[in-house]
Formats: C-alpha cells, sequence, structure tokens
C-alpha cells in the first residue's frame, strides 16, 4: 500500500479525455469559486472553500488527512452548492419566474443555503422540516425569512412525510417549485461541476490524493465528487462511503441488502433509508462503506476543537473518523480528504451540552481532558 501511494504520487496528473470535459466544460449554472476577482453577489460566494491539512490526525496517522471547509460557505454549509444549483436550474427550467416561491423540505442546512439564495435573488421560501430538528436550525431559517413549516416525523412511505407534504405545497401554488434536493440531479451536478474540480485543484490535479469519503443525505455531495474524481484519475483514487448508526447504506453497500445498521444518531442530516436519484447513478464508484459509531463522532467533535481549532457539526466529525480510518486501509502515506460540512453552532445547544450528552450515553466516550468543551449544562 505505501508503495501504491507513494508511486501514484509520482505519476504525472493525467486527464482522461471525458475528464478534461468535465474539468473545462463552462458551468452550467453562476459562477462558483472564482479565485481571486470580485465574486458576483451572495451566490458568486458559494464554493472554492480552503482543504485543510488536519495536522494532528495527519502526525498520528502518517497519512495526510484533508478537510473541506464548507462551513466557509456564505449560508455555512456545504449544502449552499445544492441550493444554488437546484434553483438556477429550476430558474434556467423556466420553473421559478422573479417573485415566485421556492418550496423544499429539509432537515435544515438546505434550507439554510435556499434561504440565503432566495434572498439574494428575490424569491420566498417555504420549508417543511421534521419536527426532530435542533431549535438553533428552526430560528435560523425563520430570521432569514422562510416559512418554516415543522411536521411529524414520519418515514418516506407516508405520505404525510415533509417531503410529500412539500411537493403538495408547491403544486398548489402558481409560480412556485419544489427543488426536491433528494431526487433532483442539480444537486449531484453542483458538485460534479465544483466540490470535484475543486479538491482535484488543490491536490496538484489528483496527484496528491488516494482517496476521498463522506457521509450521506441526498448523497449528491459523495455522488458528484466521486464522478468527477474518479473520471479524473482515470479510477484511481479511491471513493468510500460514511454511514451512520441507523443508515442502510453501509450494509447496502458491504453486503448487498437494504438493512438498517445500529438504531438512530446523533449527527443530522445523514443517513438514508434509499437508493436516491442523485445517488443511484455513482453507487457503483463507490469502492467500499465504513460505520461509524455515535461514540468515535462525539470524540472527534472535540478533538477537532481542541487539535485543530475547527468547530464543526457531527456529520463533520464523522466524515473525519471515516477519513482516518480510509487512510489507515490505504495505508501509511495515503492521502484523503473529507467534507466538514458544516459549523457546532447550529447544534450547540445539543452536542454541547452534558445533560444532552449524558442522555445519549456519549458524555463518558469523550476524553476526560475535553470535557472542558462541554460548556452547557
Ligand atoms: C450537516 C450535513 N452534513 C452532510 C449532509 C449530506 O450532504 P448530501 O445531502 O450532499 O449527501 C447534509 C445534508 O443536508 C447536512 O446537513
Amino acid at each position: 500500500m505505501l508503495v501504491a501511494a507513494a508511486a501514484a504520487r509520482l505519476v504525472a496528473p493525467s486527464l482522461s479525455r471525458s475528464a478534461l470535459r468535465l474539468a473545462s466544460s463552462a458551468r452550467t449554472y453562476s459562477r462558483v469559486g472564482t479565485d481571486s476577482t470580485v465574486v458576483h453577489g451572495l451566490v458568486g460566494a458559494v464554493g472554492n472553500t480552503p482543504l485543510i491539512r488536519l495536522n494532528t490526525l495527519s502526525s498520528e496517522t502518517g497519512c495526510e488527512i484533508l478537510g473541506k471547509a464548507e462551513w466557509m460557505n456564505p449560508g455555512g454549509s456545504v449544502k449552499d452548492r445544492a441550493a444554488l444549483y437546484v434553483v438556477e436550474h429550476a430558474e434556467k427550467n423556466g420553473l421559478l419566474q422573479p417573485g415566485g416561491t421556492v418550496v423544499e423540505g429539509t432537515a435544515g442546512n438546505t434550507g439554510i443555503g435556499l434561504a440565503h439564495i432566495c434572498r439574494a435573488k428575490g424569491y420566498k421560501l417555504v420549508i417543511y422540516m421534521p419536527n426532530t430538528q435542533s431549535q438553533e436550525k428552526i430560528d435560523l431559517l425563520k430570521m432569514l425569512g422562510a416559512d418554516v413549516r415543522p411536521v411529524p416525523a414520519v418515514p418516506f412511505t407516508d405520505p404525510k412525510n415533509y417531503n410529500h407534504q412539500a411537493r403538495e405545497h408547491a403544486e398548489s401554488l402558481t409560480n412556485a417549485v419544489w427543488t426536491n434536493q433528494f431526487d433532483n440531479i442539480a444537486n449531484r451536478l453542483a458538485h460534479i461541476e465544483t466540490t470535484g474540480p475543486e479538491i482535484w485543484r488543490q491536490t496538484s490535479n489528483g496527484a496528491d490524493l488516494d482517496g476521498f469519503v463522506c457521509s450521506t443525505g441526498t448523497g449528491g455531495t459523495l455522488a458528484g465528487t466521486a464522478r468527477f474524481l474518479k473520471t479524473a484519475s482515470n479510477n484511481r483514487i479511491k471513493i468510500w462511503l460514511a454511514d451512520p448508526p441507523g443508515s442502510v447504506l453501509y450494509a447496502y453497500k458491504t453486503r448487498g441488502v437494504i438493512e438498517r445498521t445500529g438504531d438512530g444518531s446523533i449527527t443530522e442530516g445523514i443517513g438514508q433509508g434509499r437508493l436516491t436519484d442523485n445517488l443511484a447513478p455513482d453507487w457503483d464508484l463507490i469502492d467500499d462503506a465504513v460505520h461509524i459509531p455515535d461514540s468515535e463522532t462525539i470524540k472527534m467533535v472535540f478533538r477537532l476543537l481542541d487539535e485543530e481549532g475547527i468547530f464543526c457539526g457531527a456529520s463533520s466529525a464523522m466524515n473525519v473518523v471515516a477519513a482516518v480510518e480510509m487512510a489507515k486501509g490505504l495505508g501509511k502515506g495515503s492521502r484523503v480528504a473529507t467534507v466538514i460540512c458544516d459549523g457546532a453552532a447550529r447544534y450547540q445547544s445539543r452536542l454541547f451540552s452534558k445533560s444532552w450528552l449524558e442522555g445519549k450515553g456519549l458524555y463518558e466516550h469523550i476524553p476526560a481532558d475535553l470535557r472542558k468543551y462541554v460548556g452547557l449544562p
């Protein structure tokens, strides 16, 4: 493995013809992540986030563990990219006229991204969400001007599921669109056209990258980034899926059965019960999957804060745990990138509360010297 990783580093980066087409084609929607010039409005500030070497984890493993700092997007999460693409997809297809309404079912971050984009573009926004989401995210959406409608958390198969309610509401209005983040492949396209190429450029056109791993909610981030990196590297870069407790995808990838592994998770925005349209076309590009228990995730939330000064949410910490596992699996010297999806402020009343953590049986998993960061009772 060591030899393979070192050899890959020596090979001059080359792009296959199809990857060149992907990399050089004009982007479908607003310019995302331009370099040093003035960007046009908030939409121009989406993307182009730093790729941060996580120093302590890298030294500890003898690998390079890289985190894409998606909390630095203007709406504070990786979902700004999908939000921009689904809105501009609707505009381009004539589904949304000036003054129109965007309707989405979202557990939070897509809604926050959409709220910023809708303000910037002059659209109204209605958000349906399961009523299990953190109060911080609900409050923020309201402050950003969204009409927030928390509904009982029921499975996708139930007609009262928040996604179905969002679709029905959009259908009842004129000049309105249900952006349908789970199955609208403009979401995945955002990552084919922005996240993938950015990581590629940030790793010397892939020469300094051996693997990419992340979790899935809609699957847009993993699928789109995987599609770009696999194509650009002629299949050399390995792709892994990181899956939280309660999701079916780990079992599906490793054993071919749709079956939950573990019960629920403290992570928000990730975990799936089905293959979405965003994930399905790229499912076979995923080489392996790793299941990460919440006890590992919570430890990493506090390690990243203590060691790197990174204040991130649980899905991000879980991704980093997975990146460390992947790097160990690929061997010493390997370079693995993942996504730091959002910041912890959105979850602080939970992740930083002693009683909440104790209630989940997780407080004891935080190393004693890191418990000083658990600042809320
Ligand atoms: C915090 C967080 N992490 C990760 C994801 C997953 O991203 P994707 O929907 O692209 O799979 C989401 C999605 O909403 C999220 O909110």
